[in-house]
């Protein structure tokens, strides 16, 4: 099913970032191109070599690339996607989604983008509670956005609630399931 699709891949600073590589090589396995884009934060928690090793793609995390001026177009790659995944999503960067902030390549990619956008939050249980995180999911999902949501368990904090990302399974399953029925499996 996910055969030749196009997926971006957001993934942002939470200590689930490490959980992008197992969903990077499951997508591979899939046969999907994956182009990752990392935020700033995201690599205090993996490394580009990671991702980009096991995606075969170079990485991309901020607009400019290198001083001759080389920069990542936000433009075609929102158009590139067949669909955005978003894994793990930080409160910050929903937050950023939900309120039209263009910051940095990520949320300006997600603005551009045409293609359906599947989000994966994880945060401690009181962030992934909070009214305002919670009215960001509302806008996101005003939006035509899926939001994956967490899973139940021991957070990285030691708590014990709402707010571990789904499994890497589980995602590349909703992937599957939306090109399943949008008719797009050619
Ligand atoms: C050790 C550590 C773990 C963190 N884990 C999370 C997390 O799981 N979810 C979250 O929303 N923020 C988490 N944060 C806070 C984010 O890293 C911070 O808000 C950052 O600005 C997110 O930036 P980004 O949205 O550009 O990736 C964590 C911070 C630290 C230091």
């Amino acid at each position: 099913m996910l055969r030749h699709k196009k997926i971006l891949l957001g993934v942002c600073g939470s200590i689930a970032a490490y959980k992008a590589a197992i969903l990077v090589r499951q997508l591979v396995k899939a046969e999907a191109e994956v182009q990752v884009i990392l935020t700033a934060s995201a690599s205090d928690f993996i490394t580009p070599l990671t991702l980009a090793t096991l995606s075969k793609r170079p990485v991309l995390s901020s607009f400019v690339q290198d001083e001759r001026g080389v920069w990542a177009n936000h433009v075609e790659l929102g158009l590139w996607a067949d669909a955005m995944v978003v894994a793990p999503a930080s409160a910050n960067s929903i937050a950023k989604f939900a309120n039209g902030f263009c910051d940095n390549l990520l949320s300006a990619t997600y603005l551009s983008a045409r293609c359906p956008v599947f989000v994966a939050p994880a945060m401690d249980l009181d962030m992934y509670q909070h009214p305002s995180v919670q009215a960001n999911f509302a806008k996101l999902r005003s939006y035509g956005n899926q939001i994956i949501e967490a899973g139940y368990g021991e957070l990285a904090s030691g708590l014990i609630g709402q707010g571990r990302l789904a499994e890497p399974e589980e995602i590349v399953q909703v992937l599957e399931n939306y090109f399943a029925g949008s008719g797009k499996n050619v």
